[in-house]
């Protein structure tokens, strides 16, 4: 049954081998590969080729495209430049944009390995801090955070930073990813494509969901506070954001992960309070409303552990998510053909001009 608050809900508009979603049983699985299989045995770099390529790698093949993302994490002068401009005035994700345009004929490696770099030399200028340059000795996760903190994390941090960027990468037609093809469809470049799922990405409704949960507990401030937070904000009819989904009908099976990192991340931290709001929440949620969390219940909570400032959840979405944008503008570009659907005219009927 399509879902009523979601336009074109149901409508298969692709033929997609990147990623499918059982959304009933609450199953995803990129290239056919279950996601909790890899948020258990794989990493974001190995993940993100298999998104490209459509296969596991060989070591050889995967220590290549790890090199090559190394080789590429260095900002060029124009983008670095273009950071630096709006660093004091613009929000995250509009520098992130504006960032991505200036690359020319960017492929994916270079988006890639690009991105955690543009999101982190963003925010230590923004806060008066040296950009930290990027280390080739570090993996993908270990590195993004070294740029984030100025020091290198630890193996639990950026393994659970890893898994995180993992269950983000893909979520086969959504609508940022939908944008890209449409972009990529008309023939336009990758970066053409990319800039148009960062804009869409950027609304509240789709990657902005857990800065504006996290807001939410914010608000309700303790785990006993909660049920009756919830209940009233309900009640006034407000829409809460990281439950329901445009797909799933089941527990969203990125948020089953999460919760564990989550509740796992509090324990080490000593600091329960993030966990146990989010964990009320979801209990007087599925009691009142039968709603389930998304991906975005507990990404919050886990980024917030990771030290992670709340307005750069979005960017961290982009910068995972763009290997699956990427994924699907070649893909469509593969295919050559314009998206174009048709729309059904409610409007006035044939009249007089004066
Ligand atoms: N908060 C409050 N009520 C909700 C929510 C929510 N998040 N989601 C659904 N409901 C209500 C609906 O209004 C409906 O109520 P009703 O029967 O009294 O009219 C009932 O729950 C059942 O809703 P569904 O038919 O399952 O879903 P619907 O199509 O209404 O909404 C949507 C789907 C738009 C995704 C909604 O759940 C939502 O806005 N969620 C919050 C946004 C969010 O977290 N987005 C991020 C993940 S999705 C993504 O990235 C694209």
């Amino acid at each position: 049954m399509p879902k009523k608050s979601v336009q074109l809900s149901g409508v298969v508009v692709a033929e997609s081998a990147i990623c499918s979603i059982d959304p009933d049983e609450g199953v995803l699985m990129y290239r056919g590969y279950d996601i909790a299989e890899l948020a258990e045995r794989s990493t974001y770099e190995e993940t993100a080729l298999v998104l490209l390529d459509g296969e596991v790698p060989e070591a050889e093949a995967l220590e290549a495209f790890r090199r090559e993302l190394t080789k590429l994490r260095e900002l060029p002068a124009e983008t670095e430049g273009a950071i630096d401009r709006q660093a004091g005035q613009a929000a995250p994700m509009e520098v992130v944009r504006t960032a991505v345009s200036t690359l020319r004929e960017a492929t994916p490696a270079q988006l890639i390995a690009l991105l955690p770099t543009v999101v982190t030399h963003y925010h230590r200028r923004r806060e008066g801090l040296e950009p930290v340059a990027p280390d080739a000795s570090l993996s993908y996760s270990e590195n993004f955070l070294a740029m984030l903190h100025g020091s290198r994390p630890n193996e639990r941090d950026a393994r659970a930073f890893d898994v995180a960027m993992i269950l983000h990468a893909e979520h086969e037609l959504n609508a940022s990813t939908f944008a890209a093809r449409v972009v990529a469809g008309t023939g336009a470049d990758l970066t053409a494509a990319v800039v148009a799922a960062i804009a869409a990405l950027s609304g509240p409704l789709h990657g902005g969901a857990n800065e504006a949960a996290m807001a939410l507990f914010e608000r309700i401030g303790s785990a006993d506070r909660a049920p009756r937070e919830v209940r009233e904000a309900l009640q006034r009819g407000e829409r809460l954001y990281g439950f329901g989904h445009p797909l799933y009908r089941a527990y969203d099976p990125r948020a089953v992960i999460l919760k564990r990192i989550s509740r796992e991340l509090s324990e080490d931290a000593g600091e329960p309070n993030w966990y146990a709001i989010t964990e009320a929440t979801e209990r007087t949620v599925f009691e009142e409303k039968g709603l389930y969390p998304n991906v975005d219940l507990y990404s919050g909570s886990v980024y917030r552990y990771l030290g992670v400032p709340n307005d750069l959840f979005t960017p961290l979405f982009a910068a995972s998510r763009v290997a699956g944008w990427s994924a699907h503008a070649v893909e469509q570009q593969g295919d050559n053909k314009i998206i174009r659907p048709s729309a059904e005219y409610v409007g006035e009927p044939r009249r007089e001009f004066r």
